[in-house]
């Protein structure tokens, strides 16, 4: 369990937070802004009903930090760096969160019951996106 990271660096990885409660009653999580999260977050969006076979995501982003959470479900991430170096994360309980740096190809595949929430460094902005994989890759 880490509760108090202040900096997140460059790498995307797995994040636990506390999951207080017990099977008799429930549990609650909960993500704090410039704490658990580790920077003021600016834009919350949450996904749901995608179906099983389809694969989202496709995209970096240029400056935007996301630290995303599968509140119900299963979600599975393919994660690339400019290098072309993948590493797969599954998100398989409420209270895991995976952290995802700027420069960060995804690909994205959803249990039928899966409910995405991000919690995202930046307001919405295209700009922002790379949506070309070759764009991505070549650094520009
Ligand atoms: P996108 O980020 O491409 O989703 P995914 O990678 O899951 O396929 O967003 C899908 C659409 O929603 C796209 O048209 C942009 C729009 N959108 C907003 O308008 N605001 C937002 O905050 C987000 C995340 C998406």
């Amino acid at each position: 369990m880490n509760n108090s990271i202040n900096e997140f660096g460059s790498a995307p990885h797995l994040v636990e937070l506390n999951s207080i409660g017990d099977s008799s009653e429930g549990y609650i999580t909960v993500a704090e802004a410039e704490k658990s999260i580790p920077y003021v977050i600016k834009r919350i969006y949450w996904t749901y009903y995608t179906p099983q076979n389809v694969i989202r995501g496709h995209h970096a982003h240029k400056e935007l930090k996301q630290v995303i959470f599968a509140v119900s479900g299963i979600i599975k991430f393919t994660l690339e760096n400019h290098l072309g170096e993948k590493q797969e994360f599954t998100l398989d309980k409420p209270n895991k969160g995976l952290y995802i740096p700027p420069f960060t190809w995804r690909e994205i595949n959803f249990s039928h019951n899966a409910v995405l929430i991000c919690f995202a460094s930046e307001w919405y902005s295209e700009e922002d996106y790379i949506r070309d994989y070759n764009s991505f890759r070549n650094g520009n």
